[in-house]
């Protein structure tokens, strides 16, 4: 039984990747730059380029399951190198966006997610909604203060080794094909908030400082800025969470800040 992961340099990727290893289970990784992975070294590491089938035929051969994220790129490749090698089950890493019609955002997941289920490959798809991860993008990385154009917006931030833990439960448990599982984190917060958690979890005196649409265009997807804007300051929906899926409480922000807190203290995140 051999997992295929591709994606492996992405956050959740290398998670599920890490959680497969610790549930005993063989798995090769793939990426479009299989030397940049950093993956543990017993991990055998495949070059995949989506659109290229014999490199899709490559990464596929033997695979028995395999997690994807929504590259567009290639999916009828994929597709056609899965079905080829017999592969039994299939874990789709989309997004929330996919609910929502003509948002741009889940329109590109969902032209994946659309040839994956008419494949009739085994397939459960994970509609995360926004990643704790992105607070990466909120630090500049030379100084303390986070520029964000709505502080007080909120968020239900997933932790991304809980989208792993789902994946690895799809994809080695029976009853869940053809599922299609919402995820958000377990609590709504303000991004306000979450730079407090960020501070107290590094120890660096973070702030926030509210800047304008324009000037958070310059690092910030629009389609989430417009989201922000549209959100107000109202709290937002929880649930369903990863413990859906996983039977397991889902992690909180402050466990994702205490994580990944050594990334953050330096100011180099
Ligand atoms: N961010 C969110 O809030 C959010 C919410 C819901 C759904 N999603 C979806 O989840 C998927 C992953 O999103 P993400 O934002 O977390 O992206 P990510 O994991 O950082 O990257 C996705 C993939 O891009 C490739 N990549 C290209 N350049 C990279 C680099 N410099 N470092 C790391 N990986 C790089 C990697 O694949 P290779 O190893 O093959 O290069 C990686 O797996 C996407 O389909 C996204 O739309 C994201």
């Amino acid at each position: 039984m051999t997992y295929l992961v591709t994606g492996a340099r992405g956050q959740v990727g290398r998670a599920v990747i890490d959680a497969l290893l610790a549930a005993g289970k063989p798995v090769r990784a793939a990426s479009s730059q299989p030397e940049d992975t950093r993956v543990p070294t017993a991990v055998p590491v495949i070059g995949l380029d989506p659109a290229d089938p014999a490199s899709a035929a490559a990464a596929f051969d033997g695979v028995d399951r395999a997690f994807l994220y929504a590259s567009g790129r290639g999916i009828d490749t994929l597709v056609a190198a899965a079905k080829t090698a017999g592969v039994q089950h299939i874990t789709l890493l989309s997004s929330v966006a996919a609910e929502t019609p003509g948002n741009p955002i889940g329109d590109v997941h969902l032209a994946v997610e659309r040839p994956l289920r008419e494949s009739g490959l085994p397939l459960t798809i994970l509609r995360p909604g926004a990643f704790a991860g992105n607070a990466r993008m909120w630090l500049s990385g030379t100084d303390d203060v986070v520029r964000l154009p709505f502080p007080d917006v909120q968020q239900n931030s997933i932790h991304e080794a809980d989208i792993a833990d789902a994946a690895v439960t799809t994809l080695t448990e029976p009853g869940h094909e053809g599922k299609i599982y919402p995820l958000t984190g377990p609590e709504s917060l303000s991004l306000r908030r979450m730079v407090d958690i960020l501070a107290e979890a590094t120890g660096r005196p973070l702030r926030m400082e509210q800047i304008d649409y324009e000037q958070a265009a310059q690092f910030l997807f629009r389609p989430v800025l417009d989201m922000w804007a549209a959100a107000g300051d109202a709290p937002v929906p929880v649930g369903p969470t990863s413990e859906s899926v996983t039977g397991k409480p889902a992690r909180t922000f402050t466990q994702w800040a205490a994580d990944h807190a050594a990334e953050f203290r330096t100011g180099s995140a």
